[in-house]
């Protein structure tokens, strides 16, 4: 789906996967999407740090997918620009036949899209310019046919995608027909914003800043997402306490992001 050749980008307007790149210190951004990271962050500091806390689960995951579960074909939906340990590096680095289909329909992911096609020899990775409101049409792509086998379980990962997604988006709907399209033993992977542990008027200031842009999920809205699954341990949790390795942890609060995995 699409080459990078005459991609449009609009730099003058606020991209979400630009401005998570600044969070994350890359360099994959423009002075809007800096002016608005800025502003979130002069509110609230702790932004930058969620970021980095999102990025760490998914590599966690992806580890516990690989090595523990012995899936070896992932389709990561809202992909963002290419990091330290996407997808396919985390994978690949356990099992290098892994396979890794990537999708997402911001116009600067796909001018990045290269270095996330740096497959292992003995694997495969693609890159579909698509929309996750689109699930036929991401499962029906000739790249994504040739690169995953849908009889074999699949990791599919929505890691930092679905708080962009407000209800009238349906996105219950959207995750249920994707999961309904991969076998049994497959896993969905899903991370979301939430208020849970806001305190009062910090909550009131994210939905005045941010309302427009977001849909923050409590963890039963979250566990909704596995509806008909069965959630892996520890169950929908903040994504720094998913299986965590490190002993020194930020506050929920501060990371106000939660994570969670299931099994079809
Ligand atoms: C915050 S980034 C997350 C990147 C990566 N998954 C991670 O967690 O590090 C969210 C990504 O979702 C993408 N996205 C948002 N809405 C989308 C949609 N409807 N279809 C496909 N991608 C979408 C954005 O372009 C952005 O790259």
């Amino acid at each position: 789906m699409g080459g990078s050749e005459n991609v449009e980008i609009d730099t003058s307007v606020v991209h979400s996967a630009r401005r998570y790149d600044y969070w994350l210190g890359g360099k994959d951004n423009f002075a809007a999407d800096r002016e608005s990271g800025d502003a979130i962050a002069s509110r609230f500091p702790s932004v930058p740090l969620a970021a980095q806390e999102n990025r760490k689960f998914l590599r966690r995951a992806v580890t516990y997918l690989s090595k523990e579960v012995g899936i070896r074909q992932f389709l990561d939906i809202g992909t963002g620009i290419p990091a330290a340990n996407n997808t396919h590096e985390v994978a690949q680095s356990i099992a290098p036949e892994s396979r890794v289909v990537y999708v997402d329909n911001d116009p600067i992911v796909l001018v990045h899209a290269r270095a996330l096609l740096s497959s292992s020899p003995e694997g495969a990775t693609a890159y579909l310019d698509a929309d996750f409101h689109e699930p036929e049409r991401i499962l029906e792509d000739p790249d994504l046919q040739r690169v995953l086998d849908l009889s074999q379980p699949v990791g599919l990962m929505l890691i930092a995608i679905l708080h962009f997604m407000k209800e009238a988006d349906r996105p219950y709907e959207n995750v249920a027909r994707l999961v309904d399209a991969l076998p049994s033993g497959s896993h969905l992977t899903v991370t979301n914003a939430t208020l849970d542990f806001a305190a009062p008027q910090d909550a009131a200031d994210a939905r005045a800043m941010l309302g427009h842009e977001m849909e923050w999920r409590s963890s039963a809205e979250l566990a909704r997402f596995f509806d008909g699954m069965t959630l892996i341990e520890p169950g929908v949790v903040p994504v720094s306490e998913w299986r965590p390795e490190e002993t020194d942890r930020p506050a929920p609060a501060q990371v106000s992001s939660y994570g969670a995995m299931g099994a079809k």
